[in-house]
């Protein structure tokens, strides 16, 4: 853990440059837009450790499969996120001499993520070798108003010297990703041009063969004057340059104004991304970086309006929460229903893929409620045109009749993530998709998202439960065998209940939707009958047998349900008598050691009963929590947020605070020593949702907005907005009362602890 970045309510600031720590910040000052993105690299040559990232979305590349021993059914690949690109480079060597803060005296450093405004700002003083003084204030973004440009404004003032400047504007695609096996390189060079004020580069993967033109565009001012200055134009392999010499007067500025645009064969068609970079660069030049920079500050404006959660009385949990909503937002913006939310956004490239259960199971609530309903619903039709791969997928591992297992990490739908316990025993993941539909269905009423798309979903996933339960004489019921659950510490084990109970459930539900389709549209549902050669007779009377007799493992004499079969065998040993020492058992323990123990990395059991939660009295809800939580040792940053909404229903108020800061600032003091790798994402959504629906108790029931909100007695207030069914609700919680106040839409009937309230 570490505490280096200063509090403030909508900026992240470093003070002083500290070599050690830049990793960490280049992961939390990244910027993205949803399309693209890059870590807090600086733009001038830095010769000391980093982690040189730029990334676009929709990009990867599928890298040979690494394992000692193949396992039939193995994908063959690991999708790799691609470190793409970089259009940020300004190196400026003075008299020849390297502005290179590795090898400088750096004073006054300051790096500023503005959240407000989603500008990444730095400014340094640095003494050179040679005694040269320069100041520097540089600041960038990517425009979330525009997706396919970004802008640096880099000013640089010559302190103590008069000196010939050599700057290297570049862009450069001979990149290599930090987890590239065998220091394999993923672009090709297709196309690079370098004229007297730009440049770029098309660059295509291999194997995938997406293409990626990234152009840069700049003005030089000096001294307040437009200049050209002495230019070189640069080619070299998949690297494009302009150098420009210029005479730097003491005392005197230099700002250059470098425009990058990146446009992807994934947007547009690949035989016009070169004429339309150049048009698009020329676009942003005329623009310039200061009506580019508004209009971005507009968009985000208008997101923090909607989007907005306010703490008073703990600046460390305000920044906490705004540093995780704001990484969300640039990570998802939700227009296109090909993309998804990457576990490292635009912020690392550890976890290859960009798809994980994260987004069913814990990022869609975030969205539903802070954006426009179809940003949540493209999230569902990604899964929806993920159908026939789920499909396929199952088949290889010799399912049949369109039953369709969704993949545990995922690009375009396939499966490629390769270690047994997950890839072949993860099987939950595939129902919280379904999960998903019903959520969204909650919340905006949308049942047509069923006729439309939902079903066909349904149907293949609970083919897929039907053919993977297996009936039991010895238990006269059925079972689920060898399965790993959502807590990844126990491996093969028989009954996960998580896994049981998801597997019944989205049998039930699919029968609920098959219903509610043949009404909404009885043409579509015959359609889709025919389509999917569905037997409804027989197939749904198997899945009612299923759900009528499935097995749930529990221990009625303590009166918990059990994780599987096997748990009550275990050791049980509270987290708290394990020695600190011990701690993190991921890096402490043998994984032998790891999947004997009763150690629960994540919510599991306590998972589904918060999926579920009104399926169950707050007896057992509080029975299976005190049973669990004391075996939990949070090892993944999923985990801290669901305990939060738990412990506040409990009325576990101090617990639930303290598993709240552990999720709040996870990146932002590098809690589990890991932030270089890029920052957590997904669970960031977990954050938001330990907020909204934790302390503020938010749920929907049969259509209604539900609040039960508590204050942590370290906050003098909070607030939040929730967007829901055409309002915006802004619900404020002070230490006496809750107001919630009818930004727009019409009057609301709302449930405010339990009793019924009318907002507006
Ligand atoms: C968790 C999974 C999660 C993955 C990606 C793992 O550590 O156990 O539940 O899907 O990280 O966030």
């Amino acid at each position: 853990m570490k505490q280096y970045l200063k509090p403030d309510a909508w900026q992240i600031i470093e003070e002083g440059f500290d070599p050690h720590l830049n990793r960490i910040s280049e992961s939390v000052f990244s910027i993205g837009n949803g399309r693209m993105g890059q870590r807090a690299n600086f733009e001038e040559t830095y010769s000391g450790d980093t982690h040189q990232g730029s990334y676009v979305a929709g990009v990867y590349y599928p890298d040979k499969t690494r394992v000692g021993w193949w396992k039939n059914g193995y994908p063959e690949y690991f999708a790799k996120v691609l470190n793409a690109p970089s259009w940020i480079g300004i190196k400026i060597a003075l008299d020849g001499e390297s502005l290179d803060l590795a090898h400088c005296k750096v004073e006054d450093f300051r790096r500023v993520l503005d959240m407000k405004q989603g500008l990444l700002s730095r400014t340094f003083t640095a003494t050179l070798p040679s005694g040269r003084k320069v100041k520097v204030d540089a600041r960038r973004f990517v425009s979330m108003a525009n997706g396919e440009v970004g802008a640096i404004r880099y000013h640089l003032v010559p302190l103590n010297f008069s000196a010939k400047a050599r700057l290297t504007l570049s862009v450069d695609a001979d990149v290599v990703n930090k987890d590239s096996n065998y220091d394999e390189k993923f672009w090709e060079e297709v196309y690079k041009e370098s004229q007297m004020g730009w440049a770029m580069v098309t660059a295509a993967t291999k194997k995938t063969n997406f293409h990626v033109c990234t152009g840069i565009e700049y003005q030089l001012i000096l001294d307040g004057k437009t200049t050209r200055g002495k230019v070189y134009t640069n080619l070299r392999e998949k690297y494009a340059d302009n150098e420009v010499e210029v005479e730097l007067k003491e005392g005197k500025d230099l700002i250059v104004f470098k425009y990058g645009v990146v446009l992807s064969s994934e947007n547009h068609p690949k035989e016009y991304l070169a004429n339309l970079c150049r048009a698009k660069l020329e676009e942003a030049t005329a623009t310039g970086f200061d009506k580019l920079l508004e209009a971005h500050v507009k968009w985000w404006a208008h997101k923090w309006e909607e989007a907005d959660i306010s703490i008073e009385g703990d600046i460390a949990a305000q920044q906490g929460i705004r540093f995780n909503i704001f990484q969300l937002m640039q990570t998802y913006t939700g227009e296109d229903e090909r993309l998804n939310i990457g576990p490292k956004g635009f912020t690392g490239e550890k976890y290859g893929g960009s798809t994980y259960w994260d987004t069913e199971a814990y990022c869609l609530p975030f969205y539903l409620a802070t954006s426009d309903p179809g940003v949540a619903r493209n999230l569902l039709v990604y899964r929806y045109k993920h159908l026939p791969r789920a499909i396929e997928n199952a088949k290889k591992l010799g399912y049949t009749s369109g039953a369709a297992f969704y993949p545990f990490v995922t690009m375009n739908g396939e499966e490629c993530h390769n270690e047994w316990e997950i890839t072949f025993e993860e099987i939950h993941r595939t129902s919280a998709m379904a999960y998903a539909m019903r959520d969204y269905i909650d919340y905006t009423g949308d049942w047509k998202y069923l006729t439309e798309f939902g079903l066909e979903v349904l149907i293949g996933i609970s083919r897929f439960w039907s053919q993977r339960v297996n009936w039991s004489a010895d238990k006269g019921k059925y079972v689920i065998l060898g399965v790993t659950g959502p807590n990844e510490y126990e491996n093969n084990v028989n009954n996960n209940w998580y896994t049981n109970y998801l597997g019944a459930w989205t049998l039930r539900f699919t029968q609920q939707a098959i219903d509610f389709v043949r009404k909404d549209n009885a043409g579509k549902y015959q359609e889709l009958v025919q389509r999917l050669q569905f037997r409804e007779q027989e197939e749904t009377t198997r899945w009612a047998d299923i759900v009528k007799n499935m097995y749930y493992p529990e221990d009625k004499t303590r009166g918990v349900y059990l994780q599987q079969d096997g748990f009550l065998d275990k050791e049980l040993i509270k987290v708290a008598d394990l020695r600190p020492e011990d701690r993190p058992l991921n890096q402490k323990w043998s994984w032998d050691r790891i999947l004997r123990s009763c150690f629960i990395k994540q919510a599991d059991v306590l998972q589904c009963i918060y999926l579920f939660e009104d399926d169950f009295s707050i007896d057992q809800i509080k029975r299976n929590f005190d049973f669990y939580e004391p075996m939990t040792v949070h090892e993944s940053s999923l985990s801290p947020c669901v305990h939060v909404i738990l412990a506040s229903k409990l009325g576990y108020t101090e617990k639930a605070y303290e598993f709240y800061l552990r999720t709040a600032r996870l990146d932002l003091d590098d809690y589990n020593n890991d932030t270089e790798d890029g920052c957590h994402i997904t669970s960031m959504a977990g954050t938001w949702m330990a907020v909204v629906k934790g302390f503020g108790g938010m749920r929907v029931r049969e259509g209604k907005l539900h609040f039960h909100p508590f204050i942590p007695p370290q906050w003098t207030s909070y607030s939040f907005r929730i967007e829901f069914r055409g309002r915006v609700i802004k619900v404020r919680v002070s230490k006496d009362k809750t107001d919630t106040i009818l930004e727009s839409g019409e009057p609301l009937d709302i449930v405010m602890n339990g009793k019924p309230v009318r907002v507006g």
